[in-house]
């Protein structure tokens, strides 16, 4: 494994950022146990089909605990990053046990350390739903992304239906609080706004698998949507 050193973590502002940080800091001890339902749930079988479509060169953002690692094609080795030192020592300890040549930094995703269109594919899977200002996140992953490469995302979203959406809503703040995730992000909508365009959609109750493009006209199956 190499370390990339950002300097993010001088960087940081005072804020939600160093909230969200603190948080998954807390949790970074606990988190694989406390997700394992998710993966067991179909978590795992969507993480293996979205990142499948990596290659390149290719940035996994708010790597956490390294949790992908095993599941990208072989010929791919992510540069991780993430806004939580102690996430990433739990996903450096993954790569050392497989002997994996990948870089993990510590960086924040609203404000990447990497030139304009770097990377063939940006990942992230469970993200957007922590990071504090996810447009901004989403517009950094356009941003770092080639114009032919594509922004894979994995995330569950805000309930489209009444109820669940005004419960999702009622439950984020104390989520946020406890682990880390807003349970009631508009991840589409967001991603749109920070420029993607959305080439696919796959939808399974509150998940969204998306592939993304930072450039180019959005398939008319998809305009109406979310
Ligand atoms: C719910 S965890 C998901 C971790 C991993 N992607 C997975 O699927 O297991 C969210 C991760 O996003 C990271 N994160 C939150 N805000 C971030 C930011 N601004 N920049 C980079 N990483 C961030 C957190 O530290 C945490 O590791």
């Amino acid at each position: 494994m190499r370390e990339l050193s950002t300097g993010a973590d001088d960087a940081l502002p005072l804020g939600e950022r160093l909230k969200v940080r603190r948080r998954y800091d807390r949790v970074a001890a606990i988190y694989d146990l406390y997700d394992a339902p998710m993966d067991l749930a179909g978590g795992r079988s969507r993480r293996r089909r979205d990142l499948a479509r990596a290659s390149g060169r290719v940035l996994e953002v708010g790597i956490g605990t390294g949790r992908n690692l095993g599941s990208y094609p072989e010929t791919v080795h992510p540069v991780g990053i993430d806004l939580s030192a102690r996430m990433l020592a739990r996903a450096a300890r993954r790569l050392d046990a497989a002997a994996a040549t990948t870089t993990l930094a510590q960086a924040d995703v609203e404000q990447l350390p990497f030139p304009d269109a770097t990377f063939d594919t940006v990942t992230a899977t469970c993200v957007f739903c922590s990071v504090a200002d996810p447009v901004a996140g989403l517009s950094e992953a356009a941003r770092v992304t080639k114009p032919d490469g594509r922004v894979l995302l994995l995330e569950h979203v805000r309930p489209r239906g009444r109820l669940g959406g005004w419960l999702a809503d009622m439950a984020s703040p104390v989520s946020r609080r406890l682990f880390g995730p807003s349970l009631n992000r508009r991840t589409e909508e967001n991603a749109r706004i920070a420029g993607l365009t959305l080439l696919d959609v796959r939808r399974s109750g509150v998940w969204r698998e998306i592939v993304a493009s930072p450039s180019g006209p959005e398939p008319p199956s998809l305009q109406q949507g979310s």
